[in-house]
């Protein structure tokens, strides 16, 4: 069975499958009307959200399926202590597939150890959000054509940003990208997403200071809000929070091609004036979300019993009665899960659920 947890559960072949059958359900939205009938759809979402359930839910309807879940886990069993654990081998009793948003790290990979029906991540903390990255790929694939060879500038909150680090984590299949960070010093992208993801995959990558000093060589500029919900220190929030402003001064210079994508919401990090340039791809990007979600449904139901499509093995994750994980957003440091760990190529210790460096 195959769960969507990270970007690199997918295969590139997948995820390329999915991306197609997205653009196949665009131009044939009557071939896939009632293809999911009697079907369930269950979204747990432990953390707000507009855009993702509500795509989710909305794809779900557009395959004929049905919804059932909760948008705030205060109005479910959770409120009494139930876990993460026991709560999916509940909910798996009543639908086929699962949609979960969790503002813990590794929630849906703890989701994805005890589910009977596919697992799919709508966003773990400041981890991963694969559904965002399959809806960028989307976009950039009908914006400009292809993803092969561009340069993406990622801007603003590239530490907690999750959408940033599951879309260069997928960037690593494609050939030729150029990735350009713009970012202040305390939201720069995390270290291990620089040497596991773009040092690993030969993503060239460097990092600057200014929208307007790169703006000229970008095919896609890609806006963050700053997440003021990751931050455990409000002075530290308030020092960055206006770091980087789009406005049309700064696009001068851009391609006449380029893309401006954003997962939105945004709060002030893009001016409304932007909305009117035609490479504002935001709210299109919106309603690609809906499509690859209805791509990416009937693709792990359709794969569900098919050995061809089941999740890697990790032979080389273990246990540690020594090994705690420190990350205070890490599930593992919440629920009663079997602490899990693997080696990275340098030597250290990461904890599976979060990805955090481990230490004795
Ligand atoms: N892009 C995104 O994840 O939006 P929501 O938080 O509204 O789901």
């Amino acid at each position: 069975m195959k769960h969507l947890i990270d970007p690199t559960d997918l295969t590139r072949k997948e995820t390329d499958e999915i991306i197609a059958l997205a653009l196949d359900i665009i131009a044939n939205r009557e071939k896939y009307r009632d293809c999911l009938k009697y079907h369930k759809l269950a979204t747990l979402f432990y953390e707000p959200s507009t855009r993702t359930r509500l795509s989710f839910t909305a794809a779900m309807m557009e395959l004929g399926g049905n919804v059932l879940g909760f948008s705030d886990a205060k109005n479910s069993s959770v409120s009494k202590g139930e876990t993460v654990a026991d709560t999916v081998r509940v909910v798996d009793k009543f639908a086929d597939i699962i949609a979960t948003r969790h503002s813990l790290e590794g929630a849906p990979y703890v989701a994805s150890r005890f589910s009977r029906v596919p697992i799919i991540n709508a966003g773990d903390g400041s981890h991963a959000h694969p559904t965002q990255t399959l809806t960028d790929l989307l976009t950039i694939t009908r914006e400009l054509g292809g993803i092969d060879g561009i340069t993406i500038g990622f801007c603003g909150d590239l530490k907690f940003g999750r959408t940033v680090h599951s879309l260069i984590k997928a960037l690593g299949g494609y050939k030729d990208i150029k990735v350009i960070l713009i970012a202040p010093d305390e939201l720069r992208l995390p270290d291990y997403i620089k040497h596991d993801v773009c040092d690993r995959q030969g993503i060239n990558y460097r990092e600057v200071k200014t929208i307007e000093e790169v703006i000229g060589e970008l095919d896609v500029l890609y806006m963050t809000r700053v997440q003021k919900e990751r931050f455990l220190d409000e002075e530290e929030f308030a020092r960055v929070k206006d770091s980087f402003v789009l406005d049309p001064a700064k696009l001068e210079g851009a391609k006449k091609k380029m893309a401006i994508l954003h997962p939105l919401p945004r709060v002030n990090e893009i001016t409304q004036e932007v909305d009117q340039d035609p490479r504002a791809a935001y709210f299109r990007q919106v309603e690609n979300g809906k499509f690859v979600r209805m791509a990416l449904i009937y693709s792990l139901i359709k794969w569900k019993d098919d050995p061809t499509h089941a999740m890697p093995e990790h032979e080389e994750y273990f246990t540690d009665v020594t090994l705690h994980c420190h990350n205070s957003k890490c599930i593992s440091t919440h629920e009663d899960v079997k602490p899990l760990f693997h080696h990275t190529d340098e030597g250290l210790v990461r904890c599976v659920y979060c990805d955090a460096i481990v230490s004795k």
